[in-house]
């Protein structure tokens, strides 16, 4: 079947076999099955982060575990379960609803819960890994359930164990995540303060911020129903203080924020300087409001976006001297 409709970059690829596990024992039966034949399972969840670039053959199992519970709560704090097939930005809603505060800021990203804590989703001055309680995995060999904390975990700048130790081992089925009861609003980003002074909020809310955090998403992320993308397609390269001064005196505009491994630069930036921004190459090219996200217009291939990824990386070595790296995994 067509995997066109379950990835958000709309790439026309097939999976050999392909189905939707609703429930852990389904999952299991999948998983068992997929080895009896000596077939490759292939974990699905909401496609917004892959770019396929071949016909997969694999048994493509389309995650689909519900539910959003709380299982406990004290004087502080929420613990909430949630199905990794819940999509992310409804949990999201649901938090605000509820008054459960943290997720705010990562209103409308794209995917599933079960796909959130793989490269730790983050945006706007917040990360996964600052709400994260604990997950339950799948272990694909034995169909054991684990549990893993967060310093199990692993997580990093968009990374997390499930992308390099345990990478393809787990399926991620549930999360628990820990919400406060009181807000604690991160409003440290320029955009987000421009955009909530400009609408006139004087009070801050957990709506509020995620209201700002949507208008300025809609603003220059384009919405893959209408133009098929994976959301930043490269990571920020952080690079070290001194290559950081070196670039600053040959570009004094070059943007630098400071972290624990050195200055992280904007690759958005990086690409604008080389003359991406907004190109475009038949089907394919790199968007005109934010050239971190490679687009497909409609028709596009998957190895010709990942040959302009690669052009746009040897061009950024070229100018800059610096190597960014894809955040979206290729299949
Ligand atoms: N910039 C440009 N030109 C542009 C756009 C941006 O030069 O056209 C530079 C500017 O200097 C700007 C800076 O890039 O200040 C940062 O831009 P932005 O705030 O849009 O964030 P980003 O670093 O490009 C990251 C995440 C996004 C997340 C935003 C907001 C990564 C790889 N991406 O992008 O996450 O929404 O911050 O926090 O870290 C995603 O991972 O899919 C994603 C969209």
């Amino acid at each position: 079947i067509s995997l066109k409709a379950f990835n958000t970059f709309g790439i026309d690829k097939t999976a050999r076999f392909f189905m939707v596990a609703k429930s852990v024992d389904e999952l299991k039966k999948a998983l068992h099955w997929a080895k009896s034949q000596k077939i490759k399972p292939l974990i699905l969840g909401g496609g917004s982060n892959i770019l396929l670039t071949q016909d997969q053959d694999a048994l493509v199992i389309k995650i689909e575990l519900e539910g959003i519970e709380v299982i406990k709560e004290d004087e502080e704090t929420y613990h909430v379960a949630v199905g990794a097939g819940v999509n992310w930005h409804q949990f999201v809603m649901t938090s605000i609803a509820n008054n459960w505060a943290g997720v705010e800021n990562l209103s409308l990203i794209p995917g599933t819960v079960g796909a959130s804590p793989m490269q730790n989703i983050g945006a706007y001055g917040v990360e996964i890994k600052d709400v994260f309680h604990s997950l339950k995995a799948l272990n694909k060999e034995t169909l054991d359930l684990e549990e893993f904390d967060a310093a199990q975990c692993q997580f990093g700048y968009r990374e997390s164990v499930f992308k390099h130790d345990l990478k393809g081992k787990y399926v991620i089925c549930s999360v628990v995540f820990c919400l406060r009861k009181k807000p604690d609003f991160h409003t440290e980003y320029g955009a987000i303060q421009e955009t909530l002074e400009a609408s006139g909020v004087n009070e801050l809310s957990l709506k509020a911020i995620s209201e700002a955090v949507i208008q300025i998403r809609q603003s220059k992320l384009p919405d893959p129903k209408e133009i098929g993308n994976a959301g930043s397609f490269f990571k920020n390269p952080t690079i070290t203080t001194e290559q950081f001064e070196v670039l600053k005196n040959h570009y004094p505009a070059i943007p630098g924020f400071p972290n624990e491994e050195g200055i992280k630069v904007p690759a958005a930036w990086l690409i604008e300087q080389c003359g991406w921004k907004g190109q475009r190459f038949g089907e394919i090219g790199v968007h005109s409001k934010q050239p971190l996200v490679l687009v497909n217009y409609g028709d596009g291939d998957g190895n010709e976006i990942k040959k302009l990824a690669e052009k746009i990386q040897q061009s950024v070595a070229e100018k800059f001297d610096i190597s960014i790296h894809p955040e979206v995994n290729f299949l």
